[in-house]
């Protein structure tokens, strides 16, 4: 298995248990989406999984390269698209020519041929996304991990971006974990959901999601269902957490907490 997380756990210094006892195999090729509440310590497994952290108890052990994407693409102002993209096989001493051919063909994976040569100032948010994916691909990695990495887009260009990445996955099938607060984006892309707790996140759903793609989460009634179980839990984690930390104003919290939302594809 490419990825064994076993009773894992991360104290931060200052007392902050950020994760308690979490475990998940992942096998090759599965597009696992990680959702909980914000601060339950999705970047800090995710982290662990790029060997950025430790766990503080358990193990975390990933077979294979592994490539990464943030919410913000942090590319080099200074470098060109085609640059930034190779400048972690430069590190690695790969030769001019390999380098450039390899970020060329990563580029291409995320249609954006076109701007190898441009500097990021150039490009729009979706744009500067995809060569930070495309930077995540270019030294061919099995696992390829993404923290949020279409938080910050409009709805147009998130989606965009989710149908590509759907096809690199589907061309490359490497394994994928991503983290994200939306339930539709979820759905959307993943063979599996693993919803956390509140802080310490624990694991308190791991749910497959078996559709075809293309997927419409509002439509299809197996997205449906898995939506209103996810919802369910959600409700109740926040209703347990609100009851622990308001107290005696807990009445008017629950009341917000448990109405049901709107539609399919809420945030968390
Ligand atoms: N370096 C650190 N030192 C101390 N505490 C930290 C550190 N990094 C994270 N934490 C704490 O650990 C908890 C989990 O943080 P983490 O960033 O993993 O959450 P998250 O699930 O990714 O949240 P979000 O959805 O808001 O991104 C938080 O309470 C955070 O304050
Ligand atoms: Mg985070």
């Amino acid at each position: 298995m490419p990825i064994t997380i076993s009773e894992v756990g991360r104290k931060y210094p200052g007392g902050i248990v950020a994760l308690e006892s979490v475990s998940l195999v992942i096998p090759d090729g599965q597009f696992v989406s990680l959702i909980g509440p914000s601060g339950c310590g999705k970047s800090t497994l995710l982290a662990m999984l790029a060997g950025l952290d430790a766990p503080t108890t358990g193990r975390v052990a990933v077979s294979g390269r592994v490539g990464m994407v943030f919410q913000e693409p942090a590319l080099f102002p200074w470098r060109s698209v085609r640059d930034n993209v190779s400048f972690g096989l430069q590190m690695r001493g790969v030769g001019k020519r390999e380098r450039e051919s390899r970020a060329d063909d990563a580029l291409k994976m995320v249609h954006l041929s076109r701007f190898a040569g441009a500097y990021p100032h150039e490009l729009s948010g979706g744009m500067r996304q995809r060569a930070a994916i495309a930077r995540a691909l270019v030294a061919d990695p099995e696992v390829l991990l993404m923290d949020e990495p279409f938080g910050a887009l409009d709805a147009q260009t998130r989606s965009l971006l989710q149908s590509e990445l759907l096809s690199v996955w589907e061309t490359t099938r490497k394994t994928v974990v991503f983290v994200t607060h939306g339930m539709d984006e979820a759905l959307t892309l993943s063979d599996r959901i693993v919803l956390l707790s509140a802080r310490p996140g624990r694991i308190i759903a791991d749910i497959v999601i078996d559709a075809p793609h293309p997927r419409d989460p509002q439509t299809d009634p197996t997205l449906r269902a898995a939506y209103e179980m996810l919802r369910d839990l959600l409700t109740k984690e926040v209703e347990s957490v609100a009851r622990a930390e308001h107290d005696g104003d807990w009445e008017g919290v629950g009341k917000r907490t448990m109405e049901p939302e709107a539609s399919v594809g809420a945030d968390i």
